[in-house]
């Protein structure tokens, strides 16, 4: 055998476990060090994405940007867990994975977090940063070694393929909104801080330094990010404070039909965009408050199941507005979503307190009359889409109820203080029915008998008297619902 050209595996077989060729394998590929400060690099720049679609996706109007934030929040926050676990493969501790590997790649981030409006957040997020993302992980798999770094590889192919789908909806929703003024020139600027970084990856680094990247003055930055907690919704959610009609105690009601339950229950199900809304408020400030790991804050592993948590919310939201798609309801006029509890929540409470209320609300969901029960009734309605829904959402519900216990709960002697201490922060939380009335902020309008009609004029059936009249706002709550009364399930 002369050269590699003439070796041969036996029986022509695929060689190497299909990882590449040998001239692949032989080809050079980066050292160990070199590949930990590139995954260091795109992880900042991960771990950054993250946590500006957690900052900004409270505040933000638009219900489908709103989800889209959510579920990328979720895929950035999984592949941030495998580049802190491929790291932490590679080198021994300190692994230094919370510090910011250049100023002016901070202030590339930065500039995106303080965006003035969805459009520039949008462009900043998917025009410039993700894109920068991707073509560092494209030639991270380039120049890496097949076989010497196939675990690499792996995670850089899973994750650009989920990148991809990202850029994908993030090219489609930047078409699809208004241009804001200045953008061209702010993301020129853009360009430019990255540039001065030596590139996402850093590989530029030394041409940068020579070549003195004549820097602009931070435009959205100079001031420091006013991060808003209070959540905003668009014109689709008019009458954010009405809490008219109590889901709970219709749906708990012997004398209503399993059908028109599913109603409440689309509505419920979309009234969980308020549980996204909360649980960012949760992750942005405690990550704010101690984001370095290594310095005794959570770990990622809370970060990640707690953001998947935010995501499946996020879901359950989506599958109650195609519930009412689905059934022709045109659920912006005929049903009113608030957000009370999201903005009770995040106004009122301290993040610890706010993972209290959520964990005690989820709890108090896995017995006979909560989820089992909501998939008994979409079971029991013949509508087949209800009852494959409430069967995933009893499903993540019992998952939260989990991650509740493992993030939340341990924090406590035993689970009956760490209720106790759930059910004193409920209590604390006021949402003031009739102040909100006096306030002219809602008039407490009670949907249902409309929104009852119109599923009756789309099956061609008439009304039913009784169930037309229902008539139970959440001013008069029965006492076993109460803890429901306001809260996301
Ligand atoms: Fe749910
Ligand atoms: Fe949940
Ligand atoms: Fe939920």
């Amino acid at each position: 055998m002369s050269s590699i050209k003439d070796y041969r595996s036996w029986g022509d077989l695929p060689p190497l476990a299909g990882l590449g060729t040998f001239e692949e394998a032989l080809a050079s590929g980066l050292s160990v060090q070199a590949c930990v400060d590139r995954h260091k690099r795109t992880h900042y720049a991960l771990q950054r994405f993250w946590e500006i679609a957690l900052s900004r996706l409270i505040a933000e109007p638009v219900y489908e940007i709103k989800m889209g934030l959510s579920h990328h929040a979720h895929l950035a926050a999984e592949h941030i867990g495998k580049l802190r676990e491929r790291v932490a493969e590679m080198r021994h501790p300190p692994l230094g994975l919370d510090d910011v590997p250049h100023g002016a790649l901070q202030t590339f981030f930065d500039e995106i977090q303080a965006a003035p409006c969805t459009h520039a957040l949008i462009t900043g997020l998917y025009g410039k940063a993700l894109p920068a993302i991707r073509q560092a992980m494209e030639s991270h798999l380039r120049e890496t070694n097949p076989l010497a770094d196939a675990p690499s590889v792996r995670l850089l192919r899973h994750a650009l393929s989920e990148v991809d789908d990202m850029l994908h909806w993030g090219a489609k929703t930047i078409t699809a909104l208004t241009p804001s003024q200045d953008a061209d020139s702010w993301l020129d600027e853009l360009d430019r801080w990255l540039e001065a970084a030596g590139g996402l990856d850093g590989t530029q680094e030394s041409r940068s330094e020579k070549k003195k990247v004549d820097l602009p003055q931070p435009r959205y930055s100079a001031k420091p990010f006013q991060y808003q907690r209070s959540p905003a919704r668009d014109e689709r959610f008019p009458d954010p404070y009405n809490m008219g009609v109590h889901a709970e105690e219709f749906l708990h009601d012997e004398r209503f039909a399993d059908r028109d339950k599913v109603l409440m229950m689309y509505y419920r199900r979309l009234r969980e965009i308020d549980v996204p809304e909360m649980m960012a408020s949760i992750l942005f400030e405690m990550r704010k408050a101690s984001s370095d790991e290594e310095a005794g804050g959570y770990p990622w592993a809370f970060y990640r199941e707690m953001t998947r948590q935010l995501w499946d919310e996020a879901r359950h939201a989506m599958m109650g507005e195609v519930g009412f798609a689905k059934l022709g309801i045109d659920w912006p006029k005929l049903v009113r979503i608030n957000f009370t509890w999201s903005k009770a929540l995040n106004e009122q409470l301290t993040p610890k307190e706010r993972h209290a209320v959520l964990w005690y609300i989820e709890q108090g969901q896995m017995g006979k009359t909560g989820k089992r029960y909501e998939w008994e009734v979409g079971r029991d309605s013949e509508d087949a889409f209800a009852e494959l829904i409430q069967d995933y959402d009893w499903a993540d519900e019992v998952l939260h109820a989990r991650i509740g216990r493992d993030w939340y709960v341990q924090g406590f002697e035993n689970v009956s203080e760490a209720s106790a201490f759930g059910s004193a922060c409920w209590d604390k939380v006021c949402t003031d029915w009739e102040q909100w009335k006096r306030e002219g902020l809602t008039e407490h309008y009670n949907w249902w008998p409309t929104l009852y009609r119109e599923a009756c004029r789309l099956r061609g059936e008439e009304p039913d008297t009784e169930t037309e009249a229902f008539n139970t706002s959440y001013a008069e709550t029965r006492a076993d619902l109460q803890r429901l009364s306001a809260g996301s399930g």
